[in-house]
């Protein structure tokens, strides 16, 4: 296998830059009223840690291949997440005023423009993903399939659904990890499964890999649940409390922060655990299960 040690810093500093680069031209060459290009750019471009298509190309990276062939279905997946941000945030969902360090798309630009940009992102997310070229129809199938079960009702959209009706109430633990799992880590584990097919990886090894993103994905949303209570409104660029003020049950609320420290912990070693018997370069994953246990935005 190819040696393809990186350093970290260096493989997120360069990646986020290629796909902000590249994720806009989606948008600008559109056929569509200004007005809705303008609020759906306004998202897109407002910044983000980039992490999942980050995660595609990484995988991509971790077993040899060309990168490139992983920047369209990056830039797929950060519209679809950049939309759930956009309805998430409106009144009506968690009503917060502040994403990516600028005011939420529907303060800018109404709740009606809001929804549809979200609406506008997602559709043409399935557009990118359909006329990929340079990748077989079998598998821009297969990918579309994963996709719309991972954000579908029965992954991001069912898990924002099980989240509200949670508000104010008390859940068990394995309710709460089924709405993490729901509404964050089926997305996170999409990223990764989509960057294991186009490298053609066993199927044995996208089903690990899909394990080891529902870790990934769970510890993501406990650190951004801890994050909500301790980290900095410049850091993270979105209000802190907001959890608090909306009574959701998170982990923090549920376990104390110790203890919900300790549950991301778990999950970020079983994520760890689930690599080895891999054909792939495990260091990059390693260092970016790290990251995702430690980040402070
Ligand atoms: C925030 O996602 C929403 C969650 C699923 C927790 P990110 O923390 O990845 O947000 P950006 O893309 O960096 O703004
Ligand atoms: C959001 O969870 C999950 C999504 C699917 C968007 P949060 O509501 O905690 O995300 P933030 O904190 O607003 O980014
Ligand atoms: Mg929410
Ligand atoms: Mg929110
Ligand atoms: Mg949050």
């Amino acid at each position: 296998m190819k040696k393809v040690a990186v350093n970290l810093q260096e493989f997120l500093r360069t990646r986020k830059e290629t796909i902000e680069h590249h994720l806009p031209i989606y948008v600008k060459q559109l056929n569509a009223p200004p007005i809705l290009k303008e609020s759906m750019l306004y998202s897109l471009e407002a910044g983000g840690k980039r992490l999942r298509p980050i995660l595609v190309l990484a995988l991509l990276h971790a077993y040899g291949k060309n990168e490139e062939q992983g920047l369209p279905i990056g830039c797929a997946v950060e519209m679809i997440h950049t939309y759930s941000l956009i309805h998430d945030d409106l009144p009506c969902m968690d009503d917060d005023d502040l994403r990516r360090g600028k005011p939420t798309n529907h303060k800018v630009f109404g709740e009606a423009a809001a929804v549809l940009a979200g609406d506008g992102l997602l559709t043409e997310a399935f557009r990118v993903i359909a006329t990929l070229d340079m990748v077989s129809a079998e598998k821009r199938i297969a990918l579309i399939k994963e996709l719309s079960a991972a954000i579908g009702a029965e992954g991001m959209v069912g898990g924002q659904v099980a989240d509200m009706e949670a508000e104010g109430k008390k859940v068990t633990p394995a309710e709460l990890e089924a709405i993490h799992a729901m509404k964050t880590a089926k997305l996170l584990s999409f990223s990764i499964v989509a960057g294991a097919i186009l490298s053609d990886a066993p199927n044995v090894e996208i089903e690990r890999l899909r394990q080891f993103g529902f870790h990934i994905g769970i510890a993501f949303q406990i650190r951004d649940d801890i994050l909500d209570l301790e980290g900095s409104e410049d850091k993270i660029g979105k209000r802190i409390g907001s959890d608090t003020a909306n009574e959701k049950t998170t982990y923090p609320s549920m376990l104390t922060l110790t203890g919900a420290k300790e549950k991301l912990n778990d999950h970020i070693q079983s994520a760890k655990g689930l690599l080895y018997e891999l054909s792939l370069e495990k260091e990059l994953l390693t260092e970016l299960c790290e990251l995702i246990g430690n980040r402070d935005h």
